[in-house]
């Protein structure tokens, strides 16, 4: 450039040149603001064999935008272009040294340039090109545009995408137009990190393909931009992740509710309704894809897992108004539930039915040793003193001692009920325990392959 001016200068002290010069010189030489249609419409080579090069190059500047559900990505990004234009050219010293001029869009020719994946197209429009001395083209565009993009979301939210963005031409096949990537991916990737807004996606990398594709019987040229990004999850974490995990540890230690009263129930069914709530929060994410990110897996055996013991608490309560109606525990419960489950989870049972038995026969006992031994001493007595028969001590005794008997056996038949009762209440503490137990292993088995996934 320095040298050129100086040549001119130099030329221009020889000669005593006083000509001026403005961009219209060029222009009117050209003819480029006539929109004559040849320039405007017709590819600019002078032999139709020759391909146009076009050279892109992209700069990433945002993720604007991520939509899981539509699976479509917002991006914005700069696009430069350069083709040579053979018809227009002219040289600098016959025009006092302009090297370039700019020119209007739509005044000269320019690639049809498309992107396979666009949805949706935002950009500014373009107001100017920049015109080289030597026929180049320049042309800069702000892209933003909406461009559909597979996304992997088994691992959400901590996922990585990687998204392609192809440039292509619809009517100009690779014998007319060739596309070429200006700069390599490391210097692609490294100028976006420098201008890259860091949102919810922070870029990593780009990758840039240059490929060939056959279509219709002809070949077209591709350049590839493959955009990998990785996801901040903080929100989600915050958001979702934690809130889940205190609701489930909260329906955890609400086993320990007792089981009598409705509490329990009430209260699990409030903590059910807030996770639901979390799981509409969880479905706007997720796309309906075939392959389920694990948080909806886990987020879905927490809620089954809930709803399970929501039908534990039902049926201990179905239980406890069952040792009011009907005492007796069915055979069959008893078997397996007293004897077998109460084995497997190691709750000690017997004891406690042991003892209850024992205070029965205890009881027996001394209901028919009482009555057999006042009916043989009362005739005894008759015999051997008179005297004392019909003394005010011995009616008050006997009295006393009918009394005492009425009170022992209605407290034995209490003890009987209260024992069927217990048995019932026996049932449903060893249910209760092995639904907890359950609940316990299956949350931390989910727990555990979740987490397994998510540090894979
Ligand atoms: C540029 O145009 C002006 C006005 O038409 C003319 O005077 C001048 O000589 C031109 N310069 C050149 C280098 O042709
Ligand atoms: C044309 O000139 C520009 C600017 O001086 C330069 O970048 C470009 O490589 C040149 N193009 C050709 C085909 O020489
Ligand atoms: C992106 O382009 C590369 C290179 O052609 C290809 O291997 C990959 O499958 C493409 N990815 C998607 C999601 O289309
Ligand atoms: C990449 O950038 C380096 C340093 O800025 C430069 O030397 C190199 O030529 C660039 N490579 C390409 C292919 O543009
Ligand atoms: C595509 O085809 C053109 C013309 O045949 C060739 O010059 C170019 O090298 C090819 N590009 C790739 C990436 O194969």
């Amino acid at each position: 450039m320095l040298r050129i001016l100086i040549i001119i200068y130099l030329s221009c002290a020889v000669i005593q040149c006083q000509e001026t010069c403005g961009y219209y010189n060029v222009t009117d030489m050209l003819g480029v603001l006539e929109e004559s249609p040849h320039l405007v419409h017709i590819r600019p080579v002078t032999d139709w064999e020759e391909p146009t090069y076009v050279t892109i190059d992209v700069t990433f500047r945002a993720v604007l935008d991520m939509d899981e559900k539509l699976q479509t990505l917002t991006t914005l990004m700069d696009l430069e272009m350069m083709w040579k234009n053979q018809l227009l050219s002219w040289n600098p010293l016959d025009f006092c040294g302009i090297p370039k001029i700019p020119i209007p869009e739509g005044s000269v020719w320019i690639p049809d340039m498309y992107i396979s994946e666009i949805t949706e197209d935002n950009s500014l429009d373009v107001m100017y090109l920049q015109l080289y001395h030597n026929g180049t083209v320049q042309r800069m565009k702000t892209l933003h545009i909406v461009t559909t993009c597979s996304l992997e979301l088994y691992k959400f939210p901590f996922d990585a995408q990687k998204c392609n963005i192809t440039f292509g031409s619809s009517v100009n096949p690779v014998t007319d137009m060739i596309l070429t990537p200006g700069s390599s991916a490391e210097n692609i990737t490294s100028l976006s990190k420098e201008v890259f807004v860091t949102g919810e996606w922070s870029l990593q990398n780009v990758d840039i393909f240059h490929v060939n594709v056959s279509r219709r019987g002809e070949e077209w040229s591709k350049v590839i931009y493959q955009i990998s990004m990785k996801r901040a999850p903080v929100m989600y974490v915050v958001n979702l992740i934690i809130p889940a995990c205190l609701l489930v540890v909260v329906d955890v230690a609400s086993m320990f509710i007792p089981m009598e009263g409705g509490e329990r129930l009430g209260f699990k069914v409030t903590v059910v309704l807030g996770f639901s709530v979390l799981l509409l929060i969880l479905n706007d994410f997720l796309p309906n894809t075939d392959n389920p990110p694990i948080l909806g897996v886990f987020c879905m055996v927490c809620l089954v897992i809930m709803i399970i013991s929501i039908m534990d608490s039902i049926f201990i309560s179905y239980m406890l108004y069952l040792s009011a109606v009907r005492p007796d525990v069915p055979y069959w419960l008893k078997l397996w539930v007293l004897k077998r489950l109460a084995y497997v989870l190691r709750i000690n049972t017997n004891e406690t039915n042991m003892d209850t038995n024992k205070l029965c026969i205890d009881n027996k006992g001394v209901i028919e040793t009482i009555p057999a031994l006042t009916e043989s001493e009362l005739p005894t007595t008759n015999n051997v003193s008179k005297d004392f028969k019909d003394s005010i001590e011995i009616k008050l005794l006997k009295k006393l001692l009918r009394e005492l008997l009425m009170v022992r056996h209605h407290l034995v038949t209490t003890k009987k009920e209260e024992d069927a009762k217990s048995e019932w209440h026996l049932v449903a503490f060893v249910l209760d325990r092995f639904i907890l137990i359950l609940y316990l292993v299956i949350v931390c088995f989910i727990a555990i392959v979740v987490v397994v996934v998510w540090a894979r």
